[in-house]
C-alpha cells in the first residue's frame, strides 16, 4: 500500500481543513436516495471537528461541464450532511473560491463546518488546473482527502491541491485504501474473484489483471454469455458481445497458463425477454433455448460457487451475476451475497465488493453490513481491480514523501 498521511501525523487544532469528499450521491427530486458516502464521511468530519479544526468540505456533484448550473448545486446536500454529523450546522458558500468562499471560511470558529459549491462549476477543477488548484489552497491551511470514489480522476481538488498543502487522507479513505490492500496485495489465500456485469468488452484489463493476482475467477452476468458464446455454446438470444468472442477465449487461455480457476455458469435462469415475473425457466447452460436468453445464473452454479467460497479465504467482488434490478433475475446474486455473508461473519471469509451496481445488490439483499468490506466507489474500485495507479492515492504518497518531518502532531 502506498503510504500516506493519515489524520494522526498532521496537527489539524485551530486550522483550516480543506476536506475533499465525494457527496456525488445519487438524489432524486431534491432527496438523497441513498446517503451512503455522506454517512461515511461524517467520522472524518467529526474527528476534525474534535481536533479543533474548522472543516470546509469541497466535492464536486454530477457533471456539469465546468459551469454553474443550479441543477447540479450542492445546496441541497447541506441538510443531510448536517444530518449525518448529528444536527450541527453547516454554512455553505455559493461558489467554491473567490471573495464568496472567503468571506464564508473566513466567518468559521473553530469546530464548524462549511460546505463549498460544487468544484465543477469551473472548468479548472477536470483540467487540473494548477491556478483553479491555489485558488482553492487560499481557503485553508491543510489538506484531506476523504474522496477514494473520486481518487481515478487527475482533478485540481484531488491532484494538484494536493501538492500545494500539508496533505493526508480521512478516515475512509484510509478504510477503502486499508480493505482493498487487504484483500489485493497480501491476501490470505485461496483468493477468490467473483466477477459479474454486462460486458467483458469493459472489463478486460479487470479480468486479466485478476487472472495474474487470484486463484480463481467466477464469472456471472451477461459477460459470462460471452465468454460461453466463445467456447461454442448455444446461448440463444442471450445479451452477447460476439466481437468479443477471440479475447473471451484468450482471456481463458491466459487463465489456464497462471493456474486460475474459472467458474463459468453451468446452468442458467432464462426467460423470452427481461420483464418481472415472465415464464423464466432454469436449463443447462449450453442448451439455451432459441427465443430465450440468460437472465440470470442458475441454482447448479450458485452451489458451485458456494463450494468454491467454501474453500476461499479471500474474496473481491464486483459486478451482479444476473439482471437483478428485475425480479425474479436477482436471486442468483442474492443467494451468493447470502453465503458470502455467512462465511465473513462465521470468521472464515474476507470480503471486499465494490462497484455502484454490487453495491445496489448487496443493499437490496440487506447484506451490505454483513461482509467484511463494501466500497462506496464505483469507477475508482474498478480502476484498482485493473492495477491502475489511482491519481488521488498517489498525490496523498507524493505529499507524504515530501512532507516536512516538522508537520505531524
Ligand atoms: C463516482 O460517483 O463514481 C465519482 O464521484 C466520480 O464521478 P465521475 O464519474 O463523474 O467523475
Ligand atoms: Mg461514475
Amino acid at each position: 500500500m502506498p503510504r500516506f498521511q493519515t489524520l494522526d501525523d498532521i496537527d489539524v487544532r485551530g486550522r483550516r481543513v480543506l476536506l475533499r469528499a465525494d457527496l456525488n450521491v445519487p438524489v432524486k427530486d431534491g432527496i438523497v436516495t441513498d446517503a451512503t458516502r455522506i454517512e461515511r464521511l461524517a467520522p472524518t468530519i467529526e474527528a476534525l471537528i474534535e481536533k479543533g479544526a474548522k472543516v470546509i468540505v469541497m466535492s464536486h456533484f454530477g457533471r456539469p461541464d465546468g459551469r454553474p448550473d443550479p441543477a447540479y448545486s450542492l445546496r441541497p446536500l447541506v441538510a443531510p450532511l448536517r444530518q449525518a454529523i448529528g444536527g450541527r450546522e453547516v454554512a455553505f458558500a455559493a461558489d467554491c473560491i473567490g471573495d464568496e468562499a472567503k468571506r464564508v471560511v473566513a466567518a468559521l470558529q473553530l469546530g464548524q463546518v462549511a460546505l463549498l459549491e460544487n468544484l465543477r462549476f469551473h472548468k479548472g477543477e477536470e483540467e487540473n488546473s494548477p491556478d483553479f488548484a491555489r485558488a482553492l489552497a487560499e481557503l485553508g491551511d491543510v489538506y484531506v482527502d476523504d474522496a477514494f470514489s473520486a481518487a481515478h480522476r487527475a482533478h485540481a481538488s484531488i491532484a494538484a491541491l494536493a501538492h500545494l498543502l500539508p496533505a493526508a487522507a480521512g478516515k475512509l479513505m484510509e478504510a477503502e485504501l486499508g480493505a482493498l490492500t487487504a484483500a489485493l496485495e497480501n491476501p490470505a489465500r485461496p483468493v477468490l474473484a467473483l466477477v459479474g456485469g454486462a460486458k467483458v468488452s469493459t472489463k478486460l484489463d479487470l479480468l486479466r489483471f485478476m487472472i495474474g493476482k487470484v486463484d480463481c475467477l467466477a464469472i456471472g452476468g451477461a459477460m459470462a454469455n460471452t465468454l460461453l458464446f466463445a467456447k461454442g455454446k448455444e446461448i440463444g438470444r442471450s445479451l452477447t458481445e460476439r466481437n468479443m468472442a477471440d479475447d473471451a477465449r484468450r482471456l481463458l487461455a491466459l487463465a489456464r497458463e497462471r493456474n486460475c480457476r474459472v467458474i463459468l455458469p453451468e446452468d442458467a435462469v432464462v426467460a423470452p425477454e427481461l420483464t418481472p415475473r415472465t415464464g423464466s425457466r432454469i436449463v443447462a447452460s449450453d442448451a439455451v433455448p432459441g427465443d430465450m436468453m440468460i437472465l440470470d445464473i442458475g441454482p447448479k452454479t450458485v452451489a458451485r460457487i458456494d463450494s468454491a467460497l467454501e474453500q476461499t479465504r479471500t474474496l473481491v467482488w464486483n459486478g451482479p451475476l444476473g439482471a437483478f434490478e428485475t425480479p425474479p433475475f436477482d436471486q442468483g446474486t442474492a443467494a451468493v451475497a447470502k453465503k458470502v455473508a455467512e462465511l465473513t461473519q462465521a470468521g472464515k471469509l474476507l470480503s471486499v465488493a465494490g462497484g455502484g451496481d454490487t453495491v445496489a445488490a448487496l443493499a437490496a439483499a440487506g447484506l451490505t453490513e454483513r461482509l467484511s468490506y463494501v466500497s462506496t466507489a464505483g469507477g475508482a474500485f474498478l480502476e484498482w481491480l485493473e492495477g491502475r495507479e489511482l491519481p488521488g492515492v498517489a498525490a496523498l504518497a507524493d505529499a507524504a514523501r515530501t512532507a516536512p518531518k516538522g508537520d505531524a502532531a
